[in-house]
């Protein structure tokens, strides 16, 4: 689309916008049905107040499930810009891999749409924060899928640290293992598309490369020109959750380390991963992505565990508990051979300051997709807004960036950019293909 008829096109439709009362139903309108676009799809339908009156995707098949499953006939749509341009559409979902979430949300902004856009966010940093500018400008109420925002036994998890129920924490750590050794996704030849013009469409604003069957549905993650690997899929979520419990924007330093260390397949993203952020605080952050080994990293094994001097609070997708520390009020002996007496009595002089605590919940979509119903109509902010999935997604793109550059990077939050590495700030961005624009 050209400036103009882009324009237009905003114009025309951001005049559609309308009010909705308490009572109302919200017509929805899906962009990408596949994976994550049918679980949302699910959430939505779970309450009453939602009606799926468009869907779109490149394949007819999906747009045909969701279809029958809607209760409903929705309008089927293979152009996204067509739904957009629906008079019907009052708030739309997009679940298109990660590239395309940029465009299609500067779209339906300026097409007077609310939207609920899957994380991550953006694929880079610069569209994040247009995004956010957009966002702001034509007025949209705005949920970023990272569900766990809406989850009432995480909040409670977020308060607890936040009283100082374990202490002062000094490091938080998050991981990803799953063991894919040897084969992974596998290594599919290069090949003809099935279908030229929806490879055309698929790949959007970036780079056009030969078709090969692992880059498009699902396993797209573990391609960069489309995702940021798994420390954007799934570690968004994580550092979305420790930043909550920390009470912090954004990282102050990050580094990271891996490679492609032993999965024989053609991913793009490395097996094996280490990010370090340092925040205020001071807190240590770290993501580990190990995915050629799938041995529990903790004996809980959970997903985050936040170390506090005075307890330590470990969190699973339904679960949390706060195990306390054992401190000692004595300072640590010196060891001689001359007297084991006082090295001895140390370990008996420690004792718990704070009780353990376990608390259980859910962290279902449902909850974040009832939370963006209530704020179309009421205008108010959702629990995962616009600038907060910013902040998680361009926190952990950074940490990609950092491994790309083999850098240890000072991160500046207010002009988003490091100030001590110009071949790290050219990665914040990229071209888009033409006649792609944001
Ligand atoms: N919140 C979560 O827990 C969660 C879980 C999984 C995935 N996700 C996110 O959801 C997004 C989609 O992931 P997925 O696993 O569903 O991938 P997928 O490949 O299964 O689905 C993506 C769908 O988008 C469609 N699509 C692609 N380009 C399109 C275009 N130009 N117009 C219309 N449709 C188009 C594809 O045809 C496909 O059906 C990703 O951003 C991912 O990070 C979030």
């Amino acid at each position: 689309m050209n400036d103009i008829s882009r324009r237009t096109f905003a114009l025309t439709a951001l005049s559609y916008s309308r009010i909705l009362g308490a009572n109302d139903r919200v017509r929805m309108g899906y962009i990408g049905l596949g994976n994550r676009g049918d679980q949302v799809h699910d959430a939505f339908l779970e309450h009453g107040d939602q009606q799926t009156v468009a869907v779109c995707d490149l394949r007819t098949d999906y747009m045909d499930f969701a279809a029958k499953k809607s209760r409903a006939t929705p309008t089927k749509y293979n152009d996204y810009r067509k739904l957009l341009a629906d008079k019907n559409v009052d708030a739309t979902v997009i679940a298109t891999p990660d590239h395309w979430h940029a465009i299609m949300f500067v779209d339906a902004c300026r097409a007077g749409k609310d939207v609920y856009v899957e994380k991550p966010l953006s694929l880079t940093v610069a569209e994040g924060r247009e995004m956010v500018k957009v966002a702001g400008e034509s007025n949209r109420v705005v949920q970023v899928g990272i569900h766990r925002r809406s989850a009432r036994f995480l909040k409670e998890a977020v308060d607890a640290v936040q009283s100082g129920a374990i202490g002062q924490v000094t490091v938080a750590k998050a991981f990803h293992i799953q063991n894919e050794w040897p084969v992974g996704i596998g290594k599919p030849d290069n090949g003809p598309p099935p279908s030229p013009e929806e490879w055309d469409k698929w790949l959007g604003p970036a780079p056009f490369v030969p078709y090969n069957k692992n880059r498009e549905f699902y396993k797209f993650r573990w391609f960069y020109d489309y995702s940021g690997g798994q420390v954007t899929n799934f570690g968004v979520h994580y550092m979305d959750m420790m930043r909550w419990c920390l009470g912090q924007d954004a990282p102050q330093t990050v580094t990271a380390m891996g490679g492609k260390f032993a999965v024989q397949d053609n991913r793009q993203i490395p097996d094996t991963l280490d990010v370090l952020w340092q925040f205020d605080g001071p807190t240590l952050v770290t993501f580990s992505q190990y995915n050629a080994s799938s041995a529990p990293w903790n004996a809980q094994n959970s997903e985050m565990e936040l170390r506090g001097t005075k307890g330590t609070l470990y969190l699973h997708g339904n679960r949390w508990e706060i195990v306390p520390e054992k401190i000692s009020d004595r300072d640590f002996p010196a060891r001689t051979p001359l007297d084991r007496t006082s090295e001895k009595a140390y370990p008996s002089s420690k004792h718990a300051v704070i009780e353990g605590r376990k608390v259980s919940g859910s962290s279902d979509t449902a909850f974040h997709a009832r939370n963006f119903l209530d704020c179309v109509k009421s205008r108010a902010k959702c629990n995962c807004d616009v600038l907060t999935g910013h902040l998680s997604t361009s926190a952990t793109l950074i940490g990609n960036i950092a491994y790309k550059t083999k850098s240890y990077l000072e991160w500046d939050p207010r002009t988003e950019r490091f100030p001590n590495n110009a071949a790290a700030n050219r990665l914040l961005a990229y071209q888009y293909r033409a006649p792609y624009k944001l």
